[in-house]
């Protein structure tokens, strides 16, 4: 974002207003840009018009309708989405993220608050504090806000009783305690008749500070993002011709100049600063927020996604981090899961290891947890398939914050601020040994791979596994068979049927049968395993052509109407929970090696014959 930098000080606050529906928020910030005289006339003669239409204050304008400006929030009576609008006085500019109030959105109040310096937190003096009050402050303090404007709207109605106020101020100061902010300013308001927004009110005697625009002009939110260590997140390899190689990007904080000696922060790897090219050209020295293009003396390997940072203050680079996650999809987040994660430039995989606990915003209690549904926050272990440099987002928001997206909808799944990296895991290498796969397989003149049987209970899978490995037995094939049924009863026998412990029971059994292809095997697994993101975990975890995914695509009724082990009747009955197909989901595979039709009258012969016919193939080739 464009930070407006004149005669050294940042003129630009941006700030992000949060409350209740009915709080009078958006009648706030209407207050706002009408007073400081941003409202355009062709605007307002509109706004008279509709005020008729959907007003709730009779004649009056209504200022909540310069910002409630979506249509479906105007039906319903609440805001739906983040709006940005921008006003600004000879003292300083704003740009306000307006975030809704409900529950629901608090993804939406999570991304304004990742950009915002200042929150306004909106209290209505006849309802006091609500559980959305202190939900928002949580939310604001998690995402790095540090000043906070406590706005008591609607004192008004109260009679401007300083009572109210001191008893509402009390109890949030308490709150608030634990939170971290800097300033935090409590100001009686009536965002309707405009006191102490930008005038002071003369029915608010009792009060001594400043109304609300004094305030925002003066408050001092610097972040010297100039004065933190350099960091220089490379967006893209800038090449034009065979003479130019430079990295251009935003740097993040702190300064460079030409000179300058500097590392790659993942690989290590030194150099020193060659020149710096800006929007004007060649440049000595830059700062945060400059857009520039470094270019350096030797010819290092940097790649999109590394940070230019210096040798003598380099970031923690780690594969595994704490951190607080902020869930926002309808799907829960699953521990063992893979998502892809975005730090800075750089996307790579990632999974929660453990969730230590979910936070109770209301309360800010840590209670055990074990997943994370929407909105939901937790405190994670998580693990990434590459190393990757961080900052802990309290001292760099854009080094440490990071997104999380479904790798299957490619929705952002959930925002995460990382706490610290975990050390246990960088002392441990990866050993060498002088006996590998490929000489393992050699000495049973095989190709190691994996037949995924996948399907519903009752489907074949286990069956058609058996028939198939005794065949490539016979052939002389060393095999292993991986089922469900018996993995249960050792390894896997702290699982269920949960969500998530299928997750996991999936990705135990991806890692061993990963062990056994390299042991040289040929590993039959036979799992419901009914999430594709799952097997498609252990597709990758393997090498291209190992995986061999086997959908025994046998219906449901069919399934049920052979019922072997009796488990569909009690599922029915309700004396079994979340059983696949009947109250638990199957997803179906999309890109399977072999669709075996498993319905009546298919034979277990004919099916594994299938099978063998690959096989026979994928070891010839
Ligand atoms: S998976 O979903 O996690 O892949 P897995 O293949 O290990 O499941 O185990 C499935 C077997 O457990 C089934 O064949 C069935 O015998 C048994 N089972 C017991 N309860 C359930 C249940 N709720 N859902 C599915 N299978 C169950």
């Amino acid at each position: 974002m464009d930070t407006n930098v004149a005669g050294g000080q940042r003129s630009l606050l941006r700030l992000l207003t949060c409350g209740s529906v009915d709080d009078g928020k958006s009648t706030l910030i209407g207050r706002m840009l009408y007073d400081a005289q941003q409202i355009m006339e062709d605007t307002l003669a509109t706004i008279t018009k509709d005020s008729r239409k959907h007003g709730t204050v009779g004649e009056d304008v209504d200022l909540a309708l310069l910002v409630d400006g979506l249509e479906a929030e105007r039906q319903q009576g609440i805001t739906i989405d983040v709006a940005y609008r921008f006003f600004a006085t000879p003292k300083r500019s704003f740009i306000v993220a307006d975030c809704p109030g409900h529950e629901q959105y608090t993804r939406n109040m999570a991304t304004g608050a990742s950009n915002s310096d200042l929150a306004i937190i909106l209290a209505d003096a006849r309802k006091g504090l609500l559980t959305q009050t202190k939900r928002h402050s949580y939310i604001c303090s998690l995402l790095g806000i540090k000043h906070v404007v406590l706005a008591v709207n609607k004192i008004d109605l109260m009679g401007f009783d300083q009572k109210v106020f001191d008893r509402i101020v009390g109890e949030y100061a308490s709150f608030a305690a634990g939170l971290g902010f800097q300033t935090m300013q409590p100001i009686p308001l009536s965002a309707r008749f405009g006191d102490n927004v930008t005038g002071r009110s003369g029915n608010t005697a009792w009060y001594r500070g400043p109304t609300l625009l004094e305030h925002l002009e003066a408050v001092n939110t610097e972040q010297d993002e100039v004065a933190k260590p350099f960091r220089f997140p490379v967006q893209w390899v800038n090449r034009p011709n065979l003479d130019f190689r430079g990295f251009s990007g935003t740097i993040a904080s702190g300064s460079v100049s030409v000179g300058d000696p500097i590392v790659v922060a993942a690989s290590g790897k030194t150099s020193q600063v060659a020149r710096l090219l800006g929007s004007e050209g060649e440049m000595q020295k830059a700062v945060a927020y400059d857009a520039v293009t470094i270019v350096l003396t030797d010819e290092v390997d940097v790649a999109r996604g590394d940070v230019l940072v210096p040798p003598m203050d380099r970031p923690p680079v780690s594969d595994q981090f704490a951190a607080h996650i902020l869930w926002m999809d309808e799907e829960a987040l699953l521990p063992g899961r893979q998502y892809l994660m975005r730090t800075g430039n750089l996307w790579t995989n990632a999974s929660i290891t453990t969730i230590k606990h979910r936070v109770d915003v209301g309360t800010l209690e840590h209670q055990p947890a074990k997943k994370l549904e929407l909105n939901e926050i937790g405190f994670c272990n998580i693990s990434t398939s590459q190393r990757v440099p961080m900052d802990p987002y309290a001292e760099n928001r854009q080094m440490g914050g990071f997104i999380l997206v479904d790798r299957f909808t490619n929705r952002t799944a959930g925002c995460g601020m990382m706490d610290f990296p975990l050390r246990r895991a960088t002392n441990v290498h990866h050993e060498q040994f002088l006996v590998d796969k490929a000489a393992r397989a050699a000495l049973d003149s095989q190709k190691p791979m994996v037949l995924w049987f996948t399907g519903l209970s009752g489907s074949g899978k286990s069956t058609v596994a058996k028939l198939v490995e005794k065949a490539l037995h016979a052939l002389g094939r060393h095999t292993y068979t991986l089922d469900g049924d018996n993995l249960r009863h050792g390894l896997n026998n702290d699982l269920g049927f949960t969500d998530q412990d299928r997750v996991e029971n999936i990705r135990r059994v991806g890692e061993v049968s990963k062990l056994m292809v390299d042991a040289g095997l040929i590993v039959l697994c036979s799992f419901i395993s009914p999430f594709r993101a799952e097997r498609n975990m252990v597709r990758e975890m393997l090498e291209p052509g190992e995986f061999v995914e086997i959908f025994v695509d046998t219906p449901l009724e069919e399934c049920i109407r052979r019922d072997a082990k009796g488990l569909y009747a009690r599922a029915k009955s309700g004396a079994i929970a979340n059983f696949t197909g009947i109250s638990s989901p199957y997803e179906a595979p999309t890109q399977a090696e072999i669709v075996l039709a498993g319905g009546a009258g298919a034979t277990p012969d004919a099916l594994a014959e299938q099978v063998l016919d690959l096989v026979a193939t994928h070891q010839l080739g």
